[in-house]
């Protein structure tokens, strides 16, 4: 498998030209578009740049909400689902060394939301390139803010690099810096130029299969997260008259003709939640608006009295394109 970056790593949304990444406004050279006409897109305050060509937005604010993302970023951030995360890391690690060569890969996280399991996933050493996608602006600015603190957005860690590559002469073989490029863009149509990326992840996000299997090299890997039967289980319960039992692995058919399936894990953690954690829990997820108000206020009541008990459950699958 080749493991060198290729040079023009994201196209324009517009034209399809290579994009020229640069620190203020990304540009791309025109080349396919019939006027020659160069498209600039500015990198945000916040480090990161909209790819999104309003023509591909559903809606004036498509993906999760500010008020979504945020309740995600507290609720996450107390580590409730931090079993997930570490069992996702611990599979990345073991089969990214099988399919890219030492410290190289080239990662995408699809659906980053406010950055959680992205961080995670950017400390890995065989990760030095990290591409975060959500269609959420509030998402991806949540993500770049995160890394901006951390100095690993992609500009900030190129000035580190100049005098890197001073020393090593790395830019010969790796002209695209190193770090994280929070990218606001759907999933349906990634910027990103064919065979290009070593792992896609999809944690309880779209999935496209047609789509990450072009952006990802022979042999790439796929990580998905979904929710397993009987996630939050009395949650529901509480919330719906009726449970619907969530089909898992469904999805593995569409993926079936471009990837083999390596590995499952199912992971789950107990959660004793306040009710200020539980009406996080609920605004992150599509529970909070498909349940009754009632129901929904009886069960926060519930939470004032005492911790709610319920049970998260998760599946990993780990797939490899052919
Ligand atoms: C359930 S959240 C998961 C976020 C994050 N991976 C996590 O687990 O914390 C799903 C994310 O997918 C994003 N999303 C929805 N449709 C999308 C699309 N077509 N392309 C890219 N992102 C999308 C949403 O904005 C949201 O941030
Ligand atoms: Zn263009």
């Amino acid at each position: 498998m080749k493991t060198t970056v290729p040079a023009s790593l994201f196209y324009c949304p517009y034209c399809q030209s290579d994009l020229i990444i640069q620190d203020k406004t990304w540009r791309c050279d025109g080349r396919l578009h019939q006027k020659h006409i160069c498209h600039p897109f500015d990198v945000a305050r916040q480090g990161y740049v909209n790819l999104l060509p309003v023509q591909h937005k559903k809606s004036k604010e498509p993906g999760d909400s500010a008020e979504s993302i945020m309740a995600r970023q507290r609720f996450l951030e107390q580590g409730f689902y931090q079993p997930l995360r570490t069992t996702l890391i611990g599979m990345i690690e073991q089969y990214l060394p099988k399919v890219c060569d030492d410290k190289k890969g080239l990662w995408l996280d699809v659906g980053c939301g406010d950055g959680y399991y992205t961080d995670a996933i950017a400390h890995i050493q065989e990760i030095p390139r990290l591409i975060a996608i959500d269609i959420s602006k509030p998402a991806v600015s949540a993500t770049a803010k995160r890394f901006k603190k951390q100095s690993k957005l992609w500009w900030q860690a190129k000035s580190n690099q100049t005098i890197n590559n001073q020393k090593h002469a790395i830019e010969a073989e790796a002209p695209l810096p190193t770090g994280i490029y929070p990218i606001v863009s759907s999933a349906a149509q990634l910027p990103i130029s064919d065979g290009s990326i070593h792992g896609v992840s999809s944690i309880f996000s779209p999935i496209l299969p047609d789509e990450f299997a072009r952006v990802l090299q022979a042999g790439g890997l796929l990580i998905i997260a979904k929710p397993d039967i009987n996630h939050l289980a009395s949650m529901r319960q509480e919330l719906f008259e009726q449970v619907r039992s969530h089909d898992s692995d469904k999805f593995l058919e569409h993926l079936s003709t471009d990837f083999e399936l390596l590995a499952t894990e199912q992971v789950s953690s107990q959660l004793a939640l306040s009710a200020s954690q539980l009406q996080d829990l609920l605004t992150m997820t599509p529970y909070s608006y498909r349940a009754k108000v009632q129901r929904r206020q009886a069960l926060l009541a519930k939470a004032q009295i005492s911790p709610f008990i319920t049970e998260a459950k998760f599946i990993i699958y780990v797939l490899q394109h052919h």
